[in-house]
């Protein structure tokens, strides 16, 4: 009976050992990540527009303004694209593991433009299909990248109304609640 007992628990153990000695080299999925990045992302960005710049008001009315020529003007502080774009360079310098960067099709900046194909198709598509991402895989040199596109929408008025009125941009109807570019992220495989 005792030995039994031993046996039983040598055979369980046995089978735990065995069981974590498997390797489970199954990495995650490229798109669990970037999903989840952008989620991170998106939360950030949506809260600094609404938490910190919208509640400051038009510029000129406050201490703090934030303004596109934020840095030269004595409180100036960045747009939402300035501040996503500071992130994207300070994440730069601590890892490769993935790059990020708000695109559009019709942008202000002609740095925020699609720079490869993939890029390009994934922006249209984003715009051409409302509330879905896009997800493919691009050879840049001799590297294989995972790359996502997610949307950016314009979630308050201050969005289209600084946009259409902005002399450099393309588009001047953009709507509440449109798409107005993306969020790119890329990932080597
Ligand atoms: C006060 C003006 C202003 C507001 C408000 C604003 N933007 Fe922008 N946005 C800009 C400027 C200026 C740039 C270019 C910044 C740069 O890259 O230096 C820009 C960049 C962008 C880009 C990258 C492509 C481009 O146009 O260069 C996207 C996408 C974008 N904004 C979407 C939005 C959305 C969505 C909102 C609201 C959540 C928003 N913007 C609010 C002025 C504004």
């Amino acid at each position: 009976m005792k030995k039994a007992v031993i046996a039983a628990a040598l055979g369980v153990s046995a089978l735990v050992l065995s069981g974590c000695g498997e390797p489970e080299s199954k990495g995650i999925d490229p798109k669990v990540y970037t999903d989840s990045l952008f989620a991170v992302m998106k939360a950030d960005r949506t809260n600094y527009t609404k938490l910190v710049v919208k509640r400051l008001g038009p510029a000129g009315t406050n201490v703090i303004q934030p303004d596109e020529h934020w840095k030269d003007i004595p409180n100036g502080t960045l747009l939402p694209a300035q501040m996503f774009r500071a992130g994207a360079e300070a994440v730069q310098e601590m890892t490769d593991d993935f790059t990020y960067s708000l695109q559009s099709i019709w942008p202000i900046n002609s740095q925020n433009a699609p720079k490869t194909a993939m890029e390009k198709e994934g922006l249209e598509y984003i715009a051409a299909n409302p509330g879905e991402n896009y997800y493919g895989e691009e050879k840049l040199g001799d590297v294989t990248y995972f790359t996502a596109v997610y949307p950016d929408v314009a979630v308050s008025d201050a969005c289209t109304s600084c946009h259409n009125d902005h002399k450099d941009s393309p588009k001047t109807d953009f709507k509440l609640g449109e798409v107005m570019g993306g969020v790119v992220i890329r990932v080597p495989l």
